[in-house]
């Protein structure tokens, strides 16, 4: 069971040094599920969703939903949805909760014609704004204005209308609003620069499977021509490539050796190769990978950059590795402008690091000091997790309200793999 329901006063508390072995089960990718989730707007007849990890995130998009009117029955990691929305105003209380509840926006709008969604708030990674959003909105047809705190889209009588869509920067939510809104829009939309993503994928070949049409899947360019609506369908959620990174990591940096399974290894090639490179021995099976290390890591540049690069969702994670790593390395962000929020916590447990601006340099320690931390965001509260279970002693770390929005079953899948991990208040 997941404990997020649980109250914030709870920690984890980790004693390190235990090298990890066996087997775990890779679930279902959070960031395909919560764009998946918001087809259930336009996709009015009968919608399943299998392989939905159960976690903060995907609750509190559920409950987005259901507050627009959409019924769910949720059993295990199997949603069926149905039900049309009955309402067109997102709700504040959940949406400033997750700034992915953005992704609500544009099927909304197809749905009812207008959409009004309150601006989601500031992250603790970066100021994450919403203009690729509005930009999309705009050349498929519909006003927007704000007011309030709310965005407030509107369509005219002629309704949705295909448009050309050239992205100044590459954005994964911004494409996935893009195909959730085109596919419904009267005529053909081009996107250039679109986000390739594995999960942006998922979406699309989704909404292909309920009757879209959208061509160039995978690639920097799709065209999409506007169906009148979408048909009844079924489909299970992309694995999540950063979960199995993460455990990747757990593996390596406790010089364990860990199956890892029910993932698709392609979606992680950039990744596999950099931990081979730093002394991991990573076998890749068809759905599944094996990942050993015997000695003190190699060190390894790395800057994060969209997909098929290095993820920035786990440059926090490769973080704690080089942090024991044998000399120094640069790691670049390239992607948000305030993402090495976890630093401070790991000098706390005897990191060498310095940050100028988007660059840190990490002088590799042999052994990092167990110490109370505090996690700041998702990724980060992952890197604390691989570094306590690397350092000697047992670590504190605070902040688990960031971990339960991404991490299914967490501790389970870490006890299993022989960590001394527990949760208390
Ligand atoms: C998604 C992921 C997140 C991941 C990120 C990058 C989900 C739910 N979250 O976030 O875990 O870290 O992709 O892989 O899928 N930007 C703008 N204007 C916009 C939108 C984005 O300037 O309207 C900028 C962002 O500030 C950032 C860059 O574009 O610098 C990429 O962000 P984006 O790909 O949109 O991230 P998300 O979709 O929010």
């Amino acid at each position: 069971m997941n404990s997020f329901t649980n109250n914030n006063l709870e920690k984890i508390y980790i004693t390190g040094e235990k090298k990890l072995t066996g087997s775990v089960n890779i679930s279902g990718a959070k960031n395909a599920a919560l764009p998946l989730m918001a087809l259930s707007l336009i996709i009015n007849k009968d919608f399943n969703l299998y392989n939905v990890p159960d976690l903060a995130d995907t609750r509190l998009m559920s409950n987005l939903l259901i507050d627009l009117g959409i019924a769910i029955n949720w059993r295990k990691g199997n949603l069926n949805f149905y039900g049309k929305p009955k309402k067109d105003e997102a709700s504040y209380d959940l949406v400033r909760q997750m700034r992915a509840s953005i992704l609500v926006l544009g099927p909304l709008l197809a749905s009812k014609g207008t959409a009004k969604v309150p601006l989601p708030g500031g992250c603790a990674i970066g100021s994450r704004p919403i203009d690729l959003h509005v930009m999309v909105m705009e050349a498929l047809g519909a006003n927007v204005k704000f007011d309030s705190g709310f965005i407030i889209s509107s369509l005219s009588n002629e309704g949705l209308k295909g448009g050309v869509i050239n992205f100044p920067k590459v954005s994964v939510g911004a494409t996935e609003s893009a195909l959730m809104t085109a596919v419904l829009a009267q005529g053909q939309t081009k996107i250039f620069n679109a986000a390739k993503e594995p999960e942006v994928t998922d979406l699309a070949n989704c909404l292909n499977k309920a009757g879209a049409d959208i061509k160039g899947i995978g690639t920097d360019n799709l065209i999409i021509n506007g169906v009148k609506e979408l048909n009844q369908v079924s489909h299970s959620v992309v694995s999540d490539r950063i979960e199995a990174g993460s455990f990747a990591i757990a593996s390596s940096i406790t010089k364990g050796n860990v199956e890892i399974n029910n993932i698709n290894p392609k979606n992680l090639t950039e990744f596999i190769n950099i931990l081979k490179l730093t002394g991991s021995k990573v076998e890749i099976f068809e759905n599944s990978m094996n990942v050993s290390c015997s000695q003190r890591p190699k060190t390894f540049n790395v800057y994060t950059d969209p997909y098929p690069g290095f993820p920035t969702d786990l440059q926090a994670q490769y973080m704690a590795l080089m942090a024991i790593a044998n000399g120094k390395t640069l790691i670049k962000e390239t992607i948000f402008e305030n993402r090495f929020m976890h630093v401070p916590e790991l000098l706390r447990m005897g990191a060498k690091i310095s940050v100028n601006h988007q660059e840190a340099e990490i002088n590799g320690v042999k052994n990092l000091k167990g110490a109370k931390v505090m996690a700041s965001d998702l990724r980060a509260s992952m890197c604390l997790i691989l570094a306590a279970l690397a350092a000697t002693g047992t670590s504190e770390i605070d902040g688990l309200n960031h971990l339960d929005r991404g991490y299914e079953n967490l501790e389970d899948k870490l006890t299993n793999l022989g960590a001394i991990i527990k949760r208390s208040n």
